[in-house]
């Protein structure tokens, strides 16, 4: 089931926040190894104060933080400068440092192989994914060109998570983002988290907000899915919520939306945790 929510950044930010701090509170006191998944990137910059704001209100999370394993999806690569680090900073700084004695995983953005390390790291999600009981949360954000985490357009949904190159859109969108068109100090590698990894999802959660994300949403939820537009793999997946502004939202029909006021949270929350395996 996919839920479509239209509204400003601002509110969807704390639905998105609601919506992730009730699923780990339930998984949690309902004894589950929970693996909460990020994203970074300006999609989620308003969601995750706001997500650290509604677990600081339930203290009696905190003991149960030892079950918590917070989880990039993924890094640059890039043994040169700090690119390599700034995923990690980033959800370091806007989320794990806030939950004591929680896990943090991220594949190093600085390995010296860093093939090696993907592999490594597709094992450790192999096998958190294989406890019994888990559950497994997810925010995404997508590209332009319709990537989740940095499976861009091609990647078979059967991938695991890996070394990567960055496709140049990418390059040239994030060389616009960080260093104003010069793509010289973009990073042109990354390791990702697979599709066959995010897959296993019980509960995506996907943020588009601006008219640069509305020809990707068009394209990952108004035709059939397919891997030259890996966000659409979502329409496969048994829980998805997408909360989109009215510009990302502007080429999808009108009356698939709900408002934030509209979404049974509860309800969503419910069904994903009564998901098990994928
Ligand atoms: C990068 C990340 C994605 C993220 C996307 C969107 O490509 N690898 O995981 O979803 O950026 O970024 P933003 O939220 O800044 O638009």
């Amino acid at each position: 089931m996919i839920y479509f929510v239209q509204s400003p950044q601002s509110e969807a930010s704390i639905l998105m926040a609601k919506v992730y701090a009730r699923a780990l509170e339930k998984a949690l006191k309902g004894g589950r190894p929970t693996f909460a998944g990020t994203a970074t990137g300006k999609t989620f910059e308003l969601a995750y104060p706001a997500l650290v704001n509604f677990l600081k209100e339930m203290p009696d999370l905190e003991p149960l933080y030892q079950n918590l394993t917070i989880a990039q999806m993924d890094t640059y690569w890039c043994l040169e400068g700090d690119m390599g680090l700034q995923y990690h900073r980033e959800i370091s700084e806007a989320l794990a440092s806030h939950l004591p004695g929680s896990h943090f995983s991220i594949p190093n953005g600085r390995a010296k192989d860093p093939e090696k390390e993907a592999d490594l790291y597709a094992n450790y999600l192999q096998q958190m994914h294989a406890r019994p009981n888990e559950f497994y949360i997810q925010f995404a954000g997508t590209g332009e060109n319709g990537h989740i985490a940095f499976n861009e357009p091609g990647t078979s949904w059967e991938s695991k998570t890996s070394f990567v190159s960055l496709t140049n859109d990418t390059i040239r969108v994030n060389a616009t983002l960080f260093k104003d068109g010069d793509t010289s100090g973009i990073p042109k590698h990354a390791i990702t988290t697979g599709m066959l990894e995010l897959r296993k999802s019980h509960l995506v959660i996907l943020g588009a907000f601006g008219s640069r994300k509305a020809e990707a949403l068009y394209n990952g939820f108004r035709a059939s899915p397919s891997e030259d537009v890996p966000i659409s793999i979502l329409q496969e997946m048994p829980c998805v919520l997408v909360c989109a502004d009215d510009a990302a939202s502007s080429k999808l029909p009108p009356e698939w939306f709900i408002t934030p006021e509209q979404l049974d949270i509860d309800e969503l929350v419910k069904s994903a945790l009564s998901l098990r395996g994928s």
